[in-house]
């Protein structure tokens, strides 16, 4: 393997060794992604109302990466945000673990993918989002490429991550508890 991470520089002052190998024993060392807000909104479902559910969401890797080949290096900086994750879907037709987009990022993607809740079901008030930031320095070497996954739980209640409500109308909302801003969910390399 050829890619390594932030790490780099550490491990080879340890004197980890200089082949990739023993790096990726150091992905543990990834810093988790920062939170900075959810937020889920539901219609009511009466003629004339807005007819989407909605989950919007705000990420930071606070990780920078290091790939090397030979002579070559490329390098994604620490603190890329995915802004305006949005996952939406139309009334009745909710689909586990689809893949959303956020706004265009430099050096790479971000994204976001729902997930059931600790009860198995998808509600408003319990459900699972994995965050995806897809790192890509950009030198057209197919190895310089990195996954980067982690999923939280936003649930609602006391030891929960969100705080939901619903209105006289019908429309229910969550959102991130501040005091919980930002959100540190812990991250695997998974490419
Ligand atoms: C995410 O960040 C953008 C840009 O700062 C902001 O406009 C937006 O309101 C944020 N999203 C949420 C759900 O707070
Ligand atoms: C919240 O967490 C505390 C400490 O772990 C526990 O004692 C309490 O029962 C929990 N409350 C709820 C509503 O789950």
């Amino acid at each position: 393997m050829s890619f390594t991470v932030s790490t780099l520089v550490a491990a080879l002052a340890l004197g980890s060794g200089t082949t990739a190998a023993p790096l990726e024993s150091r992905q543990d060392a990834l810093k988790p992604f920062e939170v900075t807000a959810v937020s889920y909104n539901s219609p009511n479902g009466r003629p004339g109302s807005y007819p989407w559910t909605t989950i919007r969401a705000n990420v930071t890797d606070p990780n920078g990466y290091t790939f090397t080949q030979e002579n070559t290096v490329g390098t994604v900086p620490a603190g890329i945000q995915g802004i305006n994750c949005e996952a939406q879907w139309y009334s009745g037709e909710y689909s586990e673990g689809r893949t959303y987009p956020c706004d265009r990022a430099e050096k790479g993607h971000w994204a976001i993918q729902v997930y059931a809740g600790t009860q198995g079901a998808f509600w408003g008030s319990d459900f699972k989002l994995k965050f995806i930031h897809v790192v890509e320095p950009g030198q057209m070497i197919q190895s310089f490429r990195g996954r980067i996954e982690g999923e939280a739980s936003f649930k609602a209640g006391i030891n929960g991550t969100t705080s939901y409500s619903c209105s006289a109308s019908g429309t229910c909302g969550a959102s991130l508890k501040s005091e919980l801003k930002p959100l540190l969910v812990p991250v695997t390399r998974t490419l």
